[in-house]
């Protein structure tokens, strides 16, 4: 039984999962409300929040769970990346826990975290093998920081040391996609984060209004690169979507949308309360074909790109996880493109879409299975990578 600990970005979550694969409880205490005002993540505010949080957050955990401290097996923590200070609570809280308990403390990557909310989920049907989804799995981790494609696999070593690998086969050059999101919601007057007011406008414009085109990057970190188990060479993917936060930004401009786009934002800031529909009211036409163009273009992006990585790597299954991967649009697109391929395609469910704990706990299994402990001297990593690539 592993007590998971999150506080990498703007939530302060704790979850205790059995054995990679039941989750007894996942409590995430959100600071949205407190960024809201500021239209992003405050790093200092975000500290300050995880502090108060991070003792009733874990306490609610364990009751949910019905479990106490002394019946857990390990403690596990996202050591990076994320926000320095941030990271730091929950790691420092998590090393106290393992030191004063004397239990194992194993330190996880967030990125493999969303990795594994699928996979927890996918393991939590009976019977289910550890590496479903069918192995080599192409893994899109689509958030507010990030946009990285994986290839992961699970390696039978021997029977202590099985384990999951990763290699970057894509990733952003510039902004993440949900940043974009964010970027553009709050341009367009809309409150944050933006991505879930973007989806539920999205369906009341015309996804065609507006053409916005994506530039082929090139791959700047070299020509090819070796793409472990799967096939021959492959160049890496890469994505960029500062540019179409700009041309959104253009588009405000020359058709003189500035003005009724701040009047939206202080009539919803005036609001207690703010739902999509009074949104809706507050949006003309004009401005909800170019929400909806603007959210087809960067999914289209998104599934192109992924799609095509998939082929040439020749992997048996897809996942997709991280906030955005909670988008409807985003959803229903690859559900239908990849039941088209024949390629079976894997979500998390929209609770483990965005960060929590569970999907920590699920990754730390297999690191407590083979014994791969983190010790007293570990520290936050803001820019942690995942696997090779
Ligand atoms: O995974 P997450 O909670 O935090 C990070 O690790 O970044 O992702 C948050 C991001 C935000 O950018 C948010 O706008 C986006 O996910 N998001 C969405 C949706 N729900 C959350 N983007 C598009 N459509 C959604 N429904
Ligand atoms: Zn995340």
């Amino acid at each position: 039984m592993i007590l998971g600990i999150e506080s990498s970005c703007d939530e302060t979550a704790a979850a205790v999962v059995r054995a990679g694969r039941e989750t007894l409880s996942n409590i995430v205490a959100s600071q949205i409300a407190t960024h809201a005002r500021f239209g992003g993540v405050v790093p200092e505010l975000a500290s300050r929040e995880h502090l108060r949080n991070i003792v009733p957050v874990v306490r609610a955990a364990l009751e949910q769970a019905g479990v106490g401290l002394r019946d857990l097996d390990a403690i596990a923590v996202t050591s990076g990346p994320g926000l320095a200070g941030a990271l730091l609570v929950g790691i420092t809280y998590a090393k106290s826990l393992a030191y004063a308990l004397a239990k194992p403390l194993i330190a996880v990557n967030h990125l493999e975290g969303h990795i594994h909310a699928v996979l927890l989920e996918a393991a939590a049907k009976e019977g289910a093998p550890i590496e479903t989804p069918e192995t080599p799995i192409l893994a899109l981790v689509v958030s507010g920081g990030h946009t990285h494609l994986y290839l992961a696999d699970y390696i039978h070593e021997d029977n202590t040391d099985s384990s999951w690998h990763y290699e970057n086969v894509g990733r952003t050059v510039d902004d993440a996609a949900g940043e974009a999101f964010d970027k553009v919601a709050k341009l367009l007057g809309l409150p944050y984060p933006g991505g879930p007011w973007i989806d539920a406008l999205a369906p009341h414009g015309d996804p065609k209004a507006v053409p916005f085109a994506f530039a082929q990057v090139k791959n700047k970190v070299g020509k090819q690169r070796p793409a472990f188990e799967a096939g021959g060479p492959e160049p890496k993917t890469m994505f960029s979507f500062s540019g179409i936060k700009t041309a959104v930004l253009r588009y405000v401009e020359t058709h003189d949308l500035k003005s009724s786009c701040s009047a939206r934002q202080q009539a919803l800031a005036a609001l207690t309360a703010p739902r999509p529909s009074d949104a809706v009211a507050l949006c003309d036409a004009q401005t909800l074909d170019l929400i909806a163009s603007f959210q087809h273009a960067v999914v289209g992006d998104l599934l192109s790109k992924t799609f095509r990585a998939a082929g040439a790597l020749d992997v048996r299954s897809l996942l997709v996880t991280g906030g955005v991967a909670a988008n409807s649009e985003l959803r229903t697109r690859f559900i239908a493109e990849a039941a088209a391929r024949n390629l079976p395609i894997a979500f998390p469910s929209l609770a483990l879409s965005t960060d929590n704990a569970a999907m920590i706990a699920a990754a730390a299994w297999p690191k407590l299975v083979a014994r791969d402990f983190a010790g007293p001297g570990l520290n936050a990593d803001p820019s942690l990578s995942l696997g090779r690539g």
